[in-house]
């Protein structure tokens, strides 16, 4: 005879946890966290010329668009609900220097894209990455001197650049670069011009990691960088040397924080919204996308669900939305159910 205590009734007790789960009503009752277009930030990437839709190999599904393909993809994004994109741009090869001077071109590749989306398309939010290394001839994010990252020297660019970008239309900067002290001058850069309402979403912690590197194929910085970003980027063993940077940011007035990359990252955006209370994105890499897609390609993976399901996870773990590059499909897909 079975000892009593093994039985199953003996052991759960009263509590099934599977009648929570026992029909698509019941589950549908107790979902705790949902995914909805309001979550998502499409990053796009801009290339000069006209007519242009040029695909990324290593980011199948994304293309590089002309301003044009882009007012007309942002009309798309803003029909399908997505409230904001994030732009980036490829810049011509020639215009690229030691210090990244085109940046402040006021009628540069990136402020042309704003000014042109903000008119066509007034209700979609334009995010704006503050960084240099679109527009330097060595990739990294700052000014390189004698093998080495010049920080403050950088702060005072970005700042100028910040605010032409602010004067073209852009809603909200976003600094991908992780210089030191670059939030606080950043805002009162923008509040001198008189932008006290354009938002800073800073890359509070951006991760020194492999997973940028379609990015790179994408705005043409691979062949270029010059050694590794290490000196900036956060080590992706430090979690809590993280929070102390977002900390900086979140004292020198940071509006939103961001997480980058999102996936192997998810206990810095639960720390981080736990810890300050504010909006926390996280921002589904170019390799995250690039490994989604690649598994798909060769039918080792539910390529839908596992953008479905990985985008759904940045909820569970407190983000208050995603860059993704999957945002279009997403919109589609939730604009069809329900
Ligand atoms: C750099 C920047 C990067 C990304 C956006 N801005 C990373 C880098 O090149 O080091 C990565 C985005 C992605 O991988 O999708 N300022």
């Amino acid at each position: 005879m079975q000892d009593k205590t093994h039985q199953v009734d003996e052991v759960t007790g009263n509590r099934r946890m599977r009648r929570l789960r026992k029909a698509d009503w019941q589950r549908r009752m107790v979902q705790e966290n949902r995914l909805t277009v309001d979550d998502l930030i499409w990053p796009i990437f801009i290339v000069p010329g006209s007519g242009i839709v040029d695909p990324i190999a290593a980011m199948p599904g994304v293309n590089r668009m002309s301003i044009d393909k882009a007012v007309d993809a942002a009309r798309e994004a803003a029909d399908l609900g997505i409230p904001a994109l994030a732009t980036f741009p490829n810049v011509d090869l020639s215009l690229r220097d030691e210090t990244g001077s085109e940046i402040l071109n006021p009628d540069n590749l990136i402020n042309q894209a704003t000014a042109a989306i903000k008119k066509a398309v007034p209700d979609i939010g334009i995010i704006t990455d503050v960084a240099l290394d679109p527009f330097t001839s060595h990739g990294h994010d700052g000014i390189f001197r004698d093998g080495e990252i010049v920080n403050d020297e950088t702060v005072e660019q970005l700042v100028k650049a910040a605010i032409a970008q602010a004067d073209a239309g852009s809603d909200i900067i976003a600094p991908s670069d992780m210089m030191d002290g670059r939030i606080g001058a950043i805002r009162r850069g923008l509040d001198a011009a008189g932008h006290q309402s354009v938002g800073i979403m800073s890359y509070a912690t951006k991760f020194a990691s492999c997973y940028y590197g379609p990015y790179r194929e994408a705005i043409s910085t691979s062949g270029l960088l010059k050694g590794d970003k290490k000196s900036y980027y956060v080590d992706p063993a430090n979690g809590t040397e993280a929070l102390r940077d977002a900390a900086l940011d979140v004292e020198e007035g940071a509006d939103m924080l961001m997480v980058k990359p999102g996936l192997p990252y998810l206990d810095i955006c639960w720390r981080m919204k736990e810890a300050f209370g504010l909006p926390v994105f996280a921002y589904q890499v170019s390799g995250e996308y690039a490994q989604i897609k690649a598994a798909a390609a060769n039918g080792w993976l539910d390529g839908e669900r596992a953008m479905m399901e990985t985008l759904l996870c940045f909820k569970r773990a407190g983000c208050d939305g995603i860059l993704t590059y999957f945002a279009l499909d997403v919109a589609r897909i939730l604009s069809r159910t329900r």
